[in-house]
């Protein structure tokens, strides 16, 4: 029996999604940055080797299956997907002024902001070599699922980045701004995994469905635990989002919900930035508290995952290809990190 790591778990006694990740892995292994200048790629080997829950290669691979027991040609858009997405993070925690990711220093952090600008750009373009490499019949169909996302992602950033600074931020523009930035990537992964499952358009649109959902859920899931999380599990700076007066689910609901001197106290900190924000965040945290609003947003984020799950139903394979990704939408929205 072949080992696959130091644990010595054996390829065959391993669960399937676990697999399909050791495969990534070792994909993403094979494939290292090591040519020069070391400046522009050492930042990259870093990201993408400090952990990180690999989620979207996952789906994808998932995808795959889900049509074709083969996955191997999918591999290069799943290290595409990765980098796209570590890309995006490396852009982000600039734009957030975020200094901690997995645990560890975000890249400007530990580089230096011009670092994270190049290096994230050139992540970019490679996402895309890697695209190049999937079977040429696919090729055309798959980039433009790239781009569809890559510009969203952008418009779901901007949008984030309105509201920081906007008192006028409604529920459905909250949605929509996450279906954008985040929600698309998963989407965009699931459907072209299962493009190279070869399924049909319909059962691809509704793979694409899922992972719109179970995207808009993972955000939801990611803004709470920006602010509930257990700090050693999350990796990332606990309330940063309340530091940098993002515009949650959490805070707007609260709004909806509080009583007008609540509602006014609340709309007054999120204007504010600190030099000790120590204050500002227990008071936010408290009106969080009063009304209820991690079990309202977990209520939100449950209607997205039946939604999700209701978009796999209507694929048209045997119901026994479909309990891995049923299984992982569920951890999706219960995980801590
Ligand atoms: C972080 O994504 C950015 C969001 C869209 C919330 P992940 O939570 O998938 O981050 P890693 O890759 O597992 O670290
Ligand atoms: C994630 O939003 C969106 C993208 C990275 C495109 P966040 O800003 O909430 O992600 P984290 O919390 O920093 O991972
Ligand atoms: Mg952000
Ligand atoms: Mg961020
Ligand atoms: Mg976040």
């Amino acid at each position: 029996m072949v080992l696959v790591d130091a644990r010595n778990i054996t390829f065959a006694s391993m669960k399937n999604v676990d697999k399909l990740r050791e495969i990534f892995l070792q994909y993403l292994e094979e494939n290292r940055f090591e040519q020069a200048p070391k400046g522009l790629y050492e930042p990259i080997n870093y990201i993408l080797n400090i952990g990180g829950k690999r989620m979207r290669p996952v789906l994808l691979l998932l995808a795959c299956q889900m049509f074709k027991d083969d996955i191997e040609a999918a591999l290069p858009a799943a290290l595409a997907v990765e980098i796209f997405h570590n890309f995006t993070l490396l852009h982000d925690d600039i734009m957030d002024d975020a200094n901690l990711r997995r645990g560890k220093p975000t890249v400007h952090e530990k580089y230096d902001t011009n670092t994270a600008i190049l290096s994230g750009d050139v992540m970019m373009i490679y996402a895309y070599h890697y695209i190049s490499k999937l079977p040429t019949s696919l090729i055309n169909k798959a980039l433009n699922i790239m781009n569809r996302v890559a510009i969203g992602v952008c418009e779901g950033q901007q949008y984030d980045m309105n509201f920081e600074t906007s008192e006028t931020v409604t529920i459905p523009e909250y949605l929509k701004m996450i279906e954008y930035k985040t929600a698309v990537l998963l989407s965009g992964s699931m459907e072209m995994g299962a493009l190279v499952g070869g399924a049909n358009e319909q059962d691809a649109r509704h793979t694409a469905n899922f992972g719109r959902d179970i995207g808009i859920a993972f955000q939801l899931q990611d803004d709470i635990l920006d602010t509930f999380g257990d700090p050693a599990k999350f990796g990332k700076k606990i309330s940063g989002d309340i530091i940098q007066n993002k515009k949650t689910f959490l805070v707007l609901k609260t709004l909806e919900l509080a009583d007008f001197a609540d509602a006014q106290n609340l709309r007054a900190l999120m204007q504010t930035h600190p030099a000790d924000p120590s204050d500002k965040i227990q008071k936010v945290k408290a009106l969080f508290q009063q009304y209820n609003i991690r079990t309202i947003a977990e209520k939100e984020m449950d209607t997205y995952l039946s939604n999700a799950l209701s978009h796999l139903d209507a694929i048209n394979v045997n119901d026994k290809r479909k309990t891995d990704i049923r299984e992982l939408a569920r951890y999706l929205i219960k995980r801590e990190v």
